[in-house]
């Protein structure tokens, strides 16, 4: 396990640089300092502060009821544990909405430690990445299954599945590019349309349930340790592997990631 790293080793430039050379990157999502420090010590790329902290902390059904006082009392955990991993903080339901809303709520995330944000959509979201991407603030686009949207989504189901819908997910992906997103994420999509989506994009893609074929991948540390109550098709838990508890676990989900066995043909949606 690498604990070496200097505190800010990675970038997005880091992330672009992987991507280029075709080597996978590895991304967890961190809620407090203890396990952002060993997932950042396990040698993870990129931490993310995500709002996913709402179901598996705060024990809600939906990531709805998150705020921004949540977001930046998690991101400050995380920035005191993490040892150079590049650190995103999730932009909650409702706090995008209008552009003096983006601006602020993005700039208080920043302030908090974030280094990039991630906004949840697609096409909808372009006018807020510009305004943020100008002003020095990396965006990471969320797209395919957007949990916050799930009342208007019907529940947690895999998107993109028709010819029609995922045509409609590529040129928005598309969009999001031209509109200065840093970083595309995909959530719970056929392997072939993020494989697609990848190959079309300059920007890094990271995935979650979208096959193997992302430039880099995302797991809830919580489900990488099998500890969160539902397990959905794409999670792997990595403790029973490991030898040396949850790093060693945290390091095996990171090897899995590099060495492209995680995700298995088992995880995949198609
Ligand atoms: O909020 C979150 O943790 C996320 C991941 C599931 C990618 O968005």
């Amino acid at each position: 396990m690498s604990s070496q790293r200097k505190a800010g080793a990675v970038t997005l430039t880091t992330l672009q640089k992987l991507a280029e050379q075709g080597e996978k990157f590895a991304c967890l999502t961190a809620y407090d300092a203890c396990l952002a420090a060993l997932a950042s010590r396990a040698g993870v790329e990129l931490l993310l502060v995500g709002d996913s902290l709402g179901m598996v902390l705060q024990g809600h059904d939906s990531t709805l009821p998150v705020t921004m006082a949540d977001m930046i009392y998690h991101m400050h955990c995380v920035r005191r544990g993490n040892e150079g991993a590049l650190l995103m903080g999730d932009m909650p339901f409702m706090s995008y909405a209008s552009e003096s809303q983006t601006l602020e709520n993005a700039a208080a995330l920043m302030r908090a430690g974030a280094q990039l944000i991630k906004l949840e959509g697609g096409a909808w979201i372009a006018n807020s990445t510009r305004l943020l991407a100008e002003r020095g603030i990396p965006v990471c686009a969320h797209m395919g299954l957007t949990p916050q949207s799930v009342n208007r989504i019907g529940g947690f189901h895999v998107q993109g599945r028709d010819t029609s819908q995922a045509q409609q997910i590529i040129e928005e992906a598309q969009v999001l590019e031209r509109s200065g997103a840093s970083l595309l994420l995909l959530e719970c999509v056929p392997a072939e349309l993020a494989a697609r989506i990848t190959e079309l994009l300059g920007i890094p893609v990271i995935g979650i349930g979208a096959g193997p074929d992302t430039n880099g991948q995302i797991m809830v540390l919580h489900d990488a340790l099998g500890i969160s109550p539902i397990t959905p098709k794409f999670v792997k838990n990595f403790l029973p592997e490991s030898t040396d508890g949850i790093p060693g676990a945290l390091a095996a989900y990171v090897d899995a990631v590099k060495q492209g066995r995680f995700p298995g043909p088992e995880h995949c949606f198609h």
